[in-house]
């Protein structure tokens, strides 16, 4: 099948990669010239597992080619992926610019009965505007259709290759049966609905999963009040096969480049339609006030931050994705420096990333090695759970105090403790402050 996939952002370059690795004849369009030559080079402009090796093969077996050229690209397509960003506008709302962009730059090649797929998360309704906006600059028939994706960096490879679900929202019989075909070589069970259930059925997965997120943070809030360990709570709640054991760890809050951006959408979409009373609005406002909180009982730990050392560990949001956006460090770092301390930072993949963000800053340095972050450092804070971190073998403490923030538990207080630091994990027993 010739497809074509606008926008080589994460969710579009790896779309793009597995379609053709399924045998379709697949372009991947970008207006940014750069972006385009690299990734002809078989250079991703991220950092994710897989996926360079993929775009490799693809595009050396001829089956994969990029472009910025929207005629040569989507004049045979019989499926227009569109997968550009949907980023947070100042209001909150999500900014469907790209999308509209996307919309009139492909309408005038359209092939007649073409299916364009909506690919970028977008709130309900969109679809119809999508639509508008194509036929104002075509002649030709054509489908539009709704296919969130649910992918998660870091992992988005295998997500995409073996999803949970395909959720294919389309009216036409013909669009659907050709995503369906399109999409049959992924084996996944084929959830076919009306484009709006699509489109908030990606809001209510995101924000789902970004409640659990805060559920499991304030009940390990509770935790460190009355003694209980958040791991043995979670070992008892998700042992009950209505709640299940995944997804249940606390931290500085969700970040990312979904999560708080949909949990917002969604927020303000409520208002939109007179639904000013709910949960979303309440989770967005608690997910900010997440890490301050908890900086704030870091402070009283360590006793202040003024000419101490701090090594801080793990800088992209999550783990194996150099992807800083909404990540814990973005808050921290400079909270510390302004705060007074000299700042150390490491991340297995997203220095380079982290430098570009935080630019030359007094009391700022990063290193490549995680012996060197650490050393003499008054305060380790772990913000990222990267194996290289997890598994380091940290040394024991020499003559002085060393505390280690851990915000995602992923230590043993006890072995932590013998080494002798002072150990502040979440929701692990009282807190000693
Ligand atoms: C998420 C969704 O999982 C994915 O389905 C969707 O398509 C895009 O958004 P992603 O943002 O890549 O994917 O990361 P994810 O692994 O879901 O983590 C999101 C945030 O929640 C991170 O900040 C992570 O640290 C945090 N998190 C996740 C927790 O704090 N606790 C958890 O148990 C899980």
């Amino acid at each position: 099948m010739k497809v074509v996939v606008i926008g080589t952002g994460f969710v579009g370059v790896v779309s793009a990669a597995v379609f053709a690795s399924f045998g379709n004849d697949v372009v991947g369009i970008d207006i940014d010239p750069t972006k385009i030559e690299k990734l002809r080079r078989g250079e991703v402009p991220f950092f994710e597992p897989g996926l360079s090796e993929l775009l490799v093969s693809e595009q050396t077996a001829g089956r994969l080619s990029f472009t910025t050229d929207y005629s040569s690209a989507v004049t045979d397509a019989e499926v227009c992926i569109i997968a550009v960003g949907t980023p947070s506008g100042a209001s909150g709302r999500a900014d469907l610019t790209y999308v509209y962009a996307a919309c009139e730059s492909l309408a005038p090649y359209l092939k007649e009965n073409a299916v364009v797929v909506v690919k970028s998360t977008v709130p309900p309704g969109t679809l119809q505007s999508v639509r508008e906006r194509i036929a104002a600059h075509t002649k030709v028939s054509f489908s539009v259709a709704s296919v969130p994706e649910f992918l998660r960096e870091g992992t988005a490879v295998a997500d995409t290759l073996h999803p949970d679900r395909v959720v294919i929202g389309v009216q036409e019989e013909y669009a659907f049966e050709r995503l369906a075909t399109l999409h049959e070589p992924l084996k996944a069970p084929i959830v076919r609905v009306v484009p709006e259930s699509a489109q908030m059925g990606k809001y209510a997965a995101n924000s789902y999963l970004a409640l659990r997120i805060m559920f499991i943070n304030q009940i390990a809030d509770l935790c460190e009040h009355t003694g209980a360990d958040i791991d043995e709570v979670i070992g008892i709640i998700g042992k009950d096969a209505r709640i299940g054991s995944h997804y249940w760890y606390p931290g500085p809050g969700y970040g990312g480049s979904c999560f708080p951006k949909d949990v917002k959408e969604i927020a303000e979409y409520s208002k939109q339609v007179g639904e000013t009373e709910t949960l979303f609005i309440t989770l967005h406002q608690l997910n900010e006030a997440r890490l301050p909180r908890l900086f704030k009982q870091w402070t009283r730990l360590v006793g202040g931050w003024e000419h101490k050392k701090v090594a801080v560990l793990g800088l992209s949001f999550k783990p194996e994705t150099d992807d800083l956006r909404e990540a814990p460090s973005l808050k921290v770092i400079p909270r510390l420096l302004e705060l007074g301390a000299t700042v150390v930072g490491y991340d297995p993949q997203a220095v380079a990333v982290a430098q570009r963000y935080f630019g030359e800053k007094s009391g700022l340095s990063f290193t490549e090695g995680l012996s060197e972050a650490t050393a003499d450092a008054d305060v380790i804070i772990v913000l990222t759970e990267w194996k290289e971190i997890t598994s380091f073998a940290f040394p024991a403490t020499t003559n002085k105090k060393v505390f280690f923030i851990d915000t995602r538990n992923q230590f043993s207080t006890q072995k932590l403790q013998e080494l002798g630091y002072i150990y502040q994990g979440i929701g692990k027993g009282k807190s000693r402050v």
